[in-house]
């Protein structure tokens, strides 16, 4: 049987083979999720960034980009990947590093699953935010977390499933303006891509 670890400890243990699964997190989607940026931002944090896998893309319009991640291994192959980049290593169930009214995008991909307390996390998301600024996310059909291997080792991240009615909720809570892209596989959904604007 695997163990269940947090996320900081199994995404240490799986940095290094995090990139084989790059394909696989592109099927997702294909791409769909980038049409919804913005030209343009000033400055944009990846909640989650991870080995940076789309950093480039967000850096690319931003004058300014933040990485935060709870994993200081993935963190690190973020800079191995893509140089100096302003990372934080933190946790952000329940608190984000950064302060209010100070970010013009916020982008959390393939990160809803691991937190915890979805509805302070999206609090918090409209504290750092400026009016008008975006947070862009995506929310995956993932009941149970997959069991990963890491050399010899076989466990599962915790993951939580929140049922995207309650996270619309959470939306609508703290005011947000919203708009949902249902990407489908046949009559089922697999990712639903969020932007929302703080309003
Ligand atoms: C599936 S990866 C996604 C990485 C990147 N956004 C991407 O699209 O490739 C999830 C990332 O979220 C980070 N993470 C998970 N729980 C976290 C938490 N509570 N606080 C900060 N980062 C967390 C993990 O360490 C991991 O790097």
């Amino acid at each position: 049987m695997s163990k269940i670890v947090n996320p900081k400890e199994g995404y240490n243990l799986y940095a290094d083979n995090y990139k084989k699964d790059y394909r696989k997190l592109e099927s997702f989607d294909n791409g769909v999720f980038f049409d919804f940026f913005p030209e343009k931002a000033c400055v944009s944090v990846e909640l989650g960034v991870g080995d940076g896998r789309v950093s480039d893309s967000i850096k690319k319009i931003s004058d300014r980009f933040i990485g935060i991640d709870v994993s200081p291994k993935m963190l690190k192959n973020c800079i191995k990947s893509h140089g100096n980049l302003e990372l934080v290593c933190a946790d952000l169930d329940f608190s984000i590093p950064l302060k209010e009214n100070s970010v013009d995008f916020a982008v959390a991909y393939f990160l809803f699953v691991h937190i915890k307390d979805a509805k302070g996390f999206i609090e918090e998301v409209n504290r750092i935010l400026k009016k008008g600024g975006v947070f862009l996310f995506n929310l995956i059909h993932q009941k149970k977390p997959p069991v990963l291997k890491a050399g010899k080792q076989k466990f599962k991240i915790k993951s939580y499933y929140h049922i995207p009615s309650h996270i619309e909720e959470y939306l609508d809570y703290f005011w947000f303006d919203w708009e949902r892209e249902d990407v489908l596989d046949g009559k089922f959904w697999v990712s639903k891509i969020y932007r929302a604007v703080k309003t």
